[in-house]
């Protein structure tokens, strides 16, 4: 369905570049805002009425100003919590929008102005709206999760849609955009974060919005010259207009294609579980459990949170180019995402190392080395498996359900992320030498199954990824077939 003629970079469509430019900008905007909201929630909360009143603490008792400090982070990280799984909720809102009514172009419009009207919402000064800050406040996160619910899938079929069916540039391209969404993590924890803390959180909130109108005003301006027809026509409209029938159901060629989709969607619940550790468990032994002394300096903990994104910077050229360098040997997905699995319990193996290095001291600390190498080999496990999970749906989703199905994909790891902090809170429990290794185990366990199942998977993809080369004349008759059913295109072309 690629229907722009304005040329390639680095061997990709034009229009990868522009995709990779807005989302990088919104991704500034959701990450900045993301890295200081908590501490902008307890900054401000006597002017959001959470005092001591509120949380039901007496005023004359000796650790009164502590307990009011935990009940303030609980209730900040709480309201992260819902704020972060709901986001990942939407997307499926946005997706079936997309694809019955606006076309992803104008979900994606539409989304990053509500974004950014959420982040100036936020942004608002306390002294214009006197009675109002928690109202402010929970109406800014309710407009940037709807924002992101039309925004974020809709964005990442785009970029499936600039290639078709059997181009093998596909992984390859969702590499390059994932880089875009890393840049534009970095960019924000740095920009957001430093104008947050050190000017004021809620200059912070502005600048992400303003941001995220970047995003929207680049995406205006080009999109006609670089994006063609790609994501203008809803995709159910479109697809009853080749096929004439709408409502046909799915052929089982489709189902099984969709079910392919939901398997393995349901393997990255794990993967997303130990993953997000990042923020949570594992940030925590970096501050309590890990040396941070590094030539004589002290590293903050939260600095560790930028390592990841530094290393898909880093990582993601060589995959995307080891990738298309293979050839006929290149993995199909479900063997890249055993990868991914395999690669994300190395990563635990050497919290398991840091683990052991403490013993059960209370004093002893264990090297950054640990911390460091389970954050690479956890970033090879994303490559593995995030940006080839992304291209996976566009590739094997009917053409009408294609951004409702990439909603659920992100509605998934919004499941993984609701349970990582679950496992977060057993690491406490148990101690993490267990916990780690715990997942560590679950890790391998479930990248061996999805070893063992890629050949019946590829087999149910139908021709979208190979199971054994073929002869030539072979595969042209398949991808021709395939083709057929799943752009939804008969005669053109
Ligand atoms: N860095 C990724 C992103 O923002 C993290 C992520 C992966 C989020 C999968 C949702 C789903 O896109």
């Amino acid at each position: 369905m690629s229907n722009t003629n304005s040329g390639t970079i680095f061997g990709h469509p034009k229009g990868l570049f522009l995709l990779f430019g807005t989302e990088m900008w919104e991704r500034m905007s959701y990450y900045g805002m993301r890295g200081i909201f908590v501490l902008y929630l307890v900054a401000f909360a006597a002017n959001f009425g959470w005092d001591m009143a509120y949380f039901g603490i007496d005023p004359a008792a000796a650790d009164a100003q502590d307990q009011l400090t935990k009940a303030l982070n609980k209730n900040a990280l709480g309201i992260l919590g819902i704020y972060a799984f709901w986001v990942y909720v939407t997307p499926v809102l946005g997706g079936w929008m997309a694809d019955n009514h606006w076309g992803q172009r104008k979900a994606i419009i539409v989304g990053g102005v509500l974004m950014a009207l959420g982040q100036f919402t936020l942004g608002t000064p306390h002294s214009m709206i006197p009675g109002l800050e928690v109202e402010f406040l929970y109406l800014g996160l309710f407009l940037l999760i709807m924002g992101n619910g039309f925004f974020k899938p809709n964005i990442s079929t785009m970029v499936g849609d600039l290639y078709t069916e059997g181009d093998k540039r596909r992984d390859a391209a969702f590499t390059i955009f994932y880089m875009g969404i890393n840049l534009g993590s970095i960019l924000g924890y740095f920009v957001v974060g430093t104008i947050g803390e050190k000017i004021n959180y809620q200059y912070g909130f502005l600048v992400a919005g303003v941001g995220m109108l970047l995003g929207v005003i680049l995406q205006m301006s080009m999109s006609k010259k670089f994006l063609g027809n790609v994501g203008v026509e809803p995709a159910a409209k479109k697809s009853a207009d080749n096929q004439e029938a709408s409502n046909t159901p799915l052929t089982s060629e489709e189902r099984d294609r969709v079910k392919v989709i939901l398997i393995m969607s349901f393997f990255t619940i794990i993967f997303w579980l130990g993953f997000e550790q990042a923020a949570g468990s594992m940030n925590l032994f970096a501050k309590q459990k890990t040396d941070l002394m590094m030539f004589g300096f002290e590293i903050p903990a939260s600095w560790l949170q930028s390592v990841n994104p530094i290393f898909v910077i880093l990582f993601a050229p060589m995959f995307a180019a080891m990738w298309l360098k293979m050839g006929a040997a290149e993995p199909n997905s479900p063997k890249k995402f055993a990868m991914g699995m395999f690669f994300l319990g190395l990563g635990f193996i050497s919290m398991v190392m840091a683990a052991i290095q403490i013993g059960d001291s209370d004093t002893a600390k264990a090297s950054i080395i640990w911390l460091i190498l389970a954050y690479m080999f956890h970033t090879m496990g994303e490559l593995c498996l995030s940006p080839i999970g992304l291209s996976l749906v566009t590739k094997l989703a009917p053409l009408k359900y294609t951004s409702l199905l990439m909603g659920m994909w992100f509605f998934f790891s919004g499941v993984g992320n609701y349970a990582a902090a679950w496992v977060g809170q057993m690491v406490g429990d148990v101690g993490p030498f267990a916990a780690f290794m715990g997942v560590a185990i679950m890790a391998f366990v479930a990248g061996i199954l999805l070893w063992l199942i890629s050949g019946k998977l590829v087999d149910w993809m139908h021709g979208a990824e190979d199971n054994q080369p073929k002869d030539l004349t072979e595969k042209i008759e398949e991808e021709l077939s395939v083709t057929g059913t799943h752009e939804g295109i008969k005669e053109q072309h």
